[in-house]
């Protein structure tokens, strides 16, 4: 049996009270709906600026009433420090995911991102210390390696940041080694590579390549590629990013703490490469991909070229192994995204298609 299997186990006989920022959101909602399923008590805060009420009501509908009457949700704003010390009251673990994602939208608004993305982090920092959680798990991003050229990425060579976005996951590594040398907090930062998965949104103005693309596919509408297709990235299925979070979180290896992981595979794929494989699990129950061909344009700023992870660090003091790689992900996330994309929840999706730009670009950063 491994680490984690373990830690199901105990988890489920001796349930905990869990605290996760951005519950409404993809990343967020399926922690939300993980630690449910092991009988956990889960506070949710969330102010849906990207996360949505439907990801919550379908997480109602695959738990058992008994399970869902051990969440509490709040609404408010981590850029406010009085919702952040109400959310933290009587928690043991935190795991912090609110922040604004996307390369692109900090780019356009950096003081956005910036305010939640640094000074809500601060205010969840300043009240998980003060309440005494245990342990504050935060997703960091790959985005931290920046312009560094080395390959694979290992976790202490980093390089410059190339967004305000890489910024912000920069500074919260930086305020979580302060607090754990200045007041003795335990922090752990993990840094996703391009996690993807069910309730991943792909009608957002910034949405990621992998949600995007699927969303064109089976609505016959074009794919574009920023680039040749020869950009490659470490493409993470979402239960790999669960797992990290529940081994971070609990880890009685001191050495473990006050540190960051790369949470990924370990596995590269291109873009081309991609798109073969959401075309060959596609092309059967939509033909019209058969004739279909990608739309090749400019690079994007930003984003950096090739991106591949290191998860030794993981493996090692965490116990972390990947139960899914990146074929396994989209065979499972394509099941959840033709049932809602191309199924009879079709109706529910319009309202925010509008909201998205024409010209909006496939964020993979
Ligand atoms: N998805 C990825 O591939 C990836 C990669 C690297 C890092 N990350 C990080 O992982 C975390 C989760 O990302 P995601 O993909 O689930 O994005 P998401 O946009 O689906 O989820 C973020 C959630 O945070 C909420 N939120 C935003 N601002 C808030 C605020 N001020 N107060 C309260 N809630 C707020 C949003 O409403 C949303 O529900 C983010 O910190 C992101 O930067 C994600």
């Amino acid at each position: 049996m491994d680490a984690y299997d373990t830690l199901k186990i105990q988890l489920k006989a001796s349930p905990k009270i869990w605290l996760i920022t951005g519950a409404a959101g993809f990343v967020g909602s399926n922690l939300l709906e993980a630690l449910l399923e092991l009988d956990q008590q889960v506070v949710g805060l969330d102010n849906f600026s990207t996360g949505h009420q439907r990801n919550l009501d379908e997480i109602k509908k695959s738990v058992t009433p008994a399970q869902w009457q051990r969440f509490r949700f709040q609404n408010g704003d981590v850029r406010d420090s009085a919702t952040c010390e109400k959310a933290c009251e009587g928690v043991d673990y935190i795991l912090h995911q609110a922040a604004l994602g996307s390369v692109p939208r900090s780019i356009e608004n950096p003081v956005a991102t910036n305010q939640t993305n640094i000074n809500g982090f601060l205010n969840m920092l300043v009240a998980a210390r003060d309440a005494k959680v245990k342990r504050f798990v935060y997703a960091a991003s790959s985005s931290t390696y920046g312009d560094h050229p080395d390959l694979p990425k290992i976790e202490h060579r980093i390089g410059k940041p190339l967004s305000p976005y890489a910024v912000t996951k920069l500074v919260n590594e930086l305020y979580a080694d302060v607090f754990a040398n200045t007041y003795g907090f335990k922090t752990i930062g993990l840094r996703y590579f391009n996690i993807f998965g069910r309730r991943q949104d792909p009608n957002s103005a910034y949405a990621a390549v992998i949600p995007k693309w699927i969303h064109a596919m089976i609505n016959n509408s074009p794919v574009y590629i920023n680039g040749d297709g020869e950009t490659s990235r470490d493409f993470c299925y979402i239960k790999n990013a669960i797992q990290a979070n529940l081994l971070a979180a609990t880890t009685e290896n001191d050495s473990a703490t006050n540190q960051v992981y790369n949470v990924a595979v370990g596995d590269r794929t291109c873009l081309n490469q991609l798109y073969e494989h959401l075309r060959n699990f596609l092309v059967d129950q939509f033909p019209h991909l058969q004739e279909a061909k990608v739309i090749y344009r400019d690079f994007r700023a930003g984003d950096v070229r090739h991106s591949l992870a290191d998860i030794s660090k993981a493996r090692e003091l965490l116990g972390y192994e990947p139960s899914h790689r990146i074929v396994e992900g989209i065979k499972e996330a394509l099941e959840w995204y033709v049932g809602y994309l191309g199924g009879n929840r079709m109706e529910t999706w319009p309202a925010q298609q509008q909201q998205a730009k024409p010209n909006s670009r496939g964020d993979i950063a």
